[in-house]
């Protein structure tokens, strides 16, 4: 089941009437949009047009005609989309993230003293797009040919950043205010086949198929010292607030052997599937799955009155 009709199930139960509309791409699904009468609009687009750096303007879009939507704003999605600004942001406020550069067709736009290993990605997709078995790498000659790799597959700048052997940890996060972290998930990955890189490339994500996908799952964290535990929801706060996320998000960090916490990313309006990482923080907090929709509807519902 998609998270849109666990969702419309959800608001269905807490007493709404709720109704799909999609915007296909077209300039009509846009404009009909502003006359569809809806007290709220449950944001779930990630793109449009096939274009994912336009999220960010379908949300700016919804504060033009003046419909309340959930989750991030357009200044939100437009910083967490680009990592290399996350990244900058979080230098300034001294929120650990691993070292980096990037380059586009010979060109650095901006570059710490980075030492390998590496992981060269895209700047700004998601969903491990562009991630896999190749992007982590040891030397120059396949660091170039990973640079290369991205410009030609997705005619995007490189994030080459230093890689972070550890545990892959995600903080989500609830409320506005006072916003409220929610148990730490862990994806294990200790299992992946020797000779991977211990990384959520898209096989991990989505590959039903692959040995990748059986042998990583994720669960609640339950064996982190307390003080630990508390540097990344403290780490995870600060990186939400940094970038101005709103009503929901997810802090994707590393954890190292020296007890180290980096942030990797962060993501506006995470998948809200039952079986996704946020709900599952949320179910692990006592929430149920109604109990969420409606706590991310309140959310959104009390910025417009
Ligand atoms: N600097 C890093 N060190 C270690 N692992 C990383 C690093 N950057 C990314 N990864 C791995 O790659 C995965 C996807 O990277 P991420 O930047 O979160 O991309 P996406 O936006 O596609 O989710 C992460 O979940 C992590 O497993
Ligand atoms: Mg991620």
């Amino acid at each position: 089941m998609h998270d849109r009709e666990e969702i419309f199930e959800a608001l269905t139960k807490l007493g709404h009437e709720p109704s799909y509309y999609v915007l296909d791409g077209r300039n009509q699904t846009l404009v009909a949009l502003a006359k569809c009468g809806a007290d709220l609009i449950v944001n779930l687009t990630e793109s449009y047009a096939g274009d994912d750096k336009m999220d960010k303007n379908i949300a700016a879009y919804l504060e033009l005609i003046h419909i309340p939507y959930t989750g991030g704003g357009p200044h939100a999605l437009l910083l967490a989309q680009d990592k290399s600004i996350a990244k900058k942001i979080f230098d300034f406020h001294k929120i650990k993230t691993p070292d980096f550069a990037t380059s586009y067709k010979g060109r650095t736009d901006h570059s710490h003293d980075i030492e390998f290993p590496l992981i060269v990605k895209p700047v700004s997709e998601d969903g491990s797009i562009g991630i896999d078995n190749g992007s982590v790498v040891d030397s120059v000659k396949e660091l170039m040919e990973r640079i290369h790799y991205i410009h030609e597959e997705f005619d995007s700048p490189a994030l080459i950043e230093e890689y972070i052997e550890g545990r892959e940890i995600y903080a989500s996060i609830l409320g506005n205010d006072n916003p409220e972290v929610l148990p730490l998930i862990e994806l294990d990955l200790s299992k992946l086949p020797k000779g991977t890189p211990r990384i959520a490339g898209q096989d991990v994500k989505f590959d039903h198929d692959t040995e990748a996908y059986k042998v990583t799952k994720s669960a609640p964290v339950e064996d982190l010292d307390e003080e630990i535990a508390k540097k990344l929801r403290d780490t995870a706060l600060a990186a939400y607030r940094a970038l101005k996320l709103r009503d929901y998000g997810r802090i994707d960090m590393r954890l190292n052997k020296k007890g180290e916490v980096y942030v990797i990313e962060a993501n506006p309006n995470p998948w809200l599937s039952s079986q996704a990482e946020f709900a599952m923080a949320a179910k692990k907090a006592g929430y149920s799955y109604t109990d969420l929709i409606d706590k991310i509807i309140e959310l959104a519902r009390a910025r417009s009155i």
